[in-house]
């Protein structure tokens, strides 16, 4: 009855399977991949944000599809006030945008849906970072669309393997991804390497996604603002953001595109997206309302989430510096490391979690080439981070 652009089955893999039966048995499991800041004691809505919700203009309905204009200037003013902050000289491109440029949906997910229903005809495809975020795949295979993979390649630092993004495009490619700071390697590319993506852009007419939903989490000790694509006029580009991120607040369910690029595709694409926007009139009115009051609290956020940051990762490369083989991949931004391996019998993540109820990611996770590798979020309780690293270390 359904579809094949559903999986053709449903069951758990082998460490959702263990977890849920551990969780079943009434087990404490120490998450070493939690990435949902109101479950990590960071973000969430204080009590000006949850009186910002209550104003009255929430109870007017007045469908606008790009969103309110309210709202749309408030991330508008929000890149403008990160252009001219701390570190801003080092950002590069225009990091400027105009409301009008800007289209609201509920989530980064559902700007990928709708992009993918704005630029690919059916069996069309895009290209996306390997290893990465692993929500790409099914997010355009329910849109008919088909992924391709470039990669990126661990030499001190992930760096573009321009051979391989030559080499996925084909005459059906209509978008590059790029993830910036990546999700999980927290790396970013270089000018040059920006540069060349986007010379191949310009020269076959390829649109670029830019998602920097971490865009605003540097690695401490750098407070540099982390590359951004927004305002880059050359290709048509659709920059990502929202405050699932930003925030600290998924539950909110606000996101955005910035759109740019050549006069006429940029009004071309605007144009496509408020019609497919109109169709689902996504983003709730109050929330709208409010998001000049939630903006503001993310400095409020990002100062806890930078704590935390500083925190686990040197715990973390307290244990790269120790004499158990474990090697911290380097990166530049964004809420997860990578974490290279020793050898040991077996599965490394799934031994964490049947000897120690310890849960990281398998590298295999996010198409990580290397099978010695997992993946740990760097938001979990400082206590929790502590205790699950030295566990790792009694597995080697
Ligand atoms: C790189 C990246 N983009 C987008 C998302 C989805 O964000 P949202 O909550 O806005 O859908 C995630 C979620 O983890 C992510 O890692």
């Amino acid at each position: 009855m359904t579809t094949r652009r559903l999986p053709s089955e449903f069951t758990p893999n082998e460490i959702t399977a263990l977890l849920e039966e551990k969780h079943r048995a009434g087990e404490t499991i120490l998450d070493l991949t939690e990435t949902n800041p109101t479950k990590a004691g960071l973000g969430g809505a204080g009590p000006a944000e949850l009186q910002a919700l209550a104003d009255p203009r929430g109870s007017v309905y007045e469908p606008c599809p790009k969103g309110a204009p309210v709202a749309r200037e408030a991330v508008a003013k929000f890149y403008e006030e990160r252009a001219r902050g701390a570190g801003a000289p080092k950002t590069r491109g225009v990091p400027r945008i105009a409301s009008d440029d800007l289209v609201l949906v509920a989530s980064t997910s559902e700007a990928y849906a709708h992009l993918l229903r704005l630029l690919c005809e059916p069996g069309q495809e895009i290209l996306v970072p390997r290893p990465s975020y692993p929500l790409f795949e099914p997010l355009a295979a329910l849109e008919g669309v088909r992924v391709e993979h470039y990669r990126l390649a661990y030499h001190d630092r992930w760096q573009l393997d321009l051979d391989s993004l030559e080499g996925a495009l084909s005459k059906c490619t209509r978008a590059v991804v790029l993830v910036q700071p990546n999700n999980p390697t927290g790396s970013c590319f270089s000018a040059e390497e920006t540069e060349e993506v986007v010379a191949l852009c310009v020269n076959r007419g390829i649109a670029i996604i830019s998602d920097e939903v971490f865009g605003d989490f540097p690695w401490p000790p750098s407070t540099s603002l982390l590359p951004t694509m927004l305002g880059e006029r050359r290709a048509l580009t659709f920059v990502l953001g929202g405050l699932s991120k930003l925030c600290g607040m998924p539950q909110m369910k606000v996101a955005w595109i910035a759109v740019s690029g050549p006069e006429r595709a940029k009004q071309e694409a605007l144009s496509g997206l408020e019609w497919i926007a109109d169709l689902f009139l996504s983003v709730s009115t109050p929330v709208q309302v409010a998001l000049p009051a939630l903006l503001q609290s993310r400095h409020r956020f990002q100062a806890a989430v930078r704590g935390r940051l500083e925190t686990n990762l040197s715990r973390l490369h307290a244990l790269g510096n120790g004499n158990h083989g474990f090697r911290v991949l380097r990166g530049e931004g964004g809420w997860s490391a990578v974490l290279e391996t020793p050898p040991v019998a077996g599965d490394l993540a799934l031994e964490a979690l049947r000897k120690h109820n310890v849960l990281v990611h398998p590298g295999h996770f996010y198409d990580m080439a290397q099978d010695d590798s997992v993946v740990v979020s760097l938001l979990p309780e400082p206590g929790i981070f502590e205790k699950g690293v030295a566990c790792l270390t009694r597995l080697t």
